[in-house]
């Protein structure tokens, strides 16, 4: 594995015709020029490697939740499994259909209704500027480095227009399967999606999850398989079959344009660009995940 390799896959993206479209839900993230590219590799040697913009913050988004649910079963174990299921669901992020159909059960912890849970038994007994710098703190530990932030344009953007997950959590709370106010809960949420991080700071937080020998052991050896399993079967919601079919390594996207992909034991890759395809997820950054699995055969499979 070399930069030459990712250097490659940066030009051979920049010949792409088209970037997708940034998030549009979100005012914030809407204006965001979508030809934008970064990758970032960190190895079991301890090296990390780059290219194009790696040292840009973009909105992390729904790769947050990664972090959430690491900081939840941290804490709180198995509890969390009561309120969220472990299945994919086929249905995009922000879906309401199935949650009506399995009682305010959410599918799995990715899907934003699961996000939303989780974000609300990570706020147990606590005020959310605790909850959030408990996820900040652990992002910090597992990138070794304290330059991470949350951005409150982005999350207050969010806020004023997040009328689905509004729905979402109120419709949660109906089936009695969330324990603070849904302005609490998704003041939180909003908060822990609008962190901001590099490739180079996603891709080092991501070492714990692949396990390297290189990096810090922030997350249980226990919590990191199964985390990567969710990530693997729910980690790009409807795309996620497609993604496993492509990239064949568990992977969590963001609206933000970020997807964070592990190679257990190998490597742990961070890849930004803010266009995103059909499912929400980034549309460049899809295709680089691919090229970069192909070329270098790196798969669980
Ligand atoms: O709740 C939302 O809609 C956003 N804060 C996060 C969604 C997201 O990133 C979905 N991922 N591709």
């Amino acid at each position: 594995m070399t930069e030459r390799i990712l250097q490659d896959i940066h030009d051979e993206i920049f010949r792409l015709d088209d970037w997708g479209t940034p998030a549009q839900y979100i005012p914030e993230l809407a204006c965001i020029p979508p030809r934008q590219f970064a990758i970032s590799v960190c190895l079991a040697n301890g090296d990390c490697l780059n290219a194009g913009a790696s040292d840009r913050p973009f909105s992390i988004q729904s790769v947050s939740k990664v972090f959430s649910l690491a900081a939840t079963l941290g804490r709180f174990g198995d509890q969390l499994w009561s309120r969220v299921g472990r299945e994919p669901s086929g249905t995009s992020f922000d879906s309401v259909v199935l949650l009506e159909r399995e009682n305010g059960r959410p599918r799995n912890p990715f899907v934003n209704a699961g996000a939303i849970v989780t974000t609300d038994v990570l706020l147990a007994g606590r005020q959310p500027k605790q909850a959030l710098a408990e996820v900040l703190g652990l992002i910090r530990a597992m990138a070794e480095t304290d330059d991470i932030h949350i951005n409150d344009k982005v999350a207050t953007s969010e806020r004023l227009t997040g009328a689905r997950n509004k729905a979402l959590a109120h419709y949660l709370q109906s089936h009695g399967n969330l324990q603070n106010e849904p302005d609490l809960t998704l003041g939180t949420y909003f908060h822990q999606c609008a962190i901001e991080m590099t490739t180079r700071q996603l891709a080092l937080a991501g070492r714990s999850l692949a396990r390297l020998r290189a990096g810090p052991n922030v997350i249980s050896p226990r919590h990191a398989r199964r985390i990567n399993a969710l990530m693997m079967t729910c980690g790009h919601y409807d795309g996620s079959g497609e993604f496993a079919y492509q990239v064949g390594l568990p992977g969590k996207s963001g609206v933000g344009g970020g997807i964070l992909v592990i190679a257990p034991r190998v490597a742990s890759i961070a890849i930004w660009s803010p266009g995103l395809n059909l499912y929400g997820n980034s549309h460049a950054g899809t295709r680089a995940a691919a090229m970069l699995a192909q070329t270098t055969c790196w798969s669980v499979f």
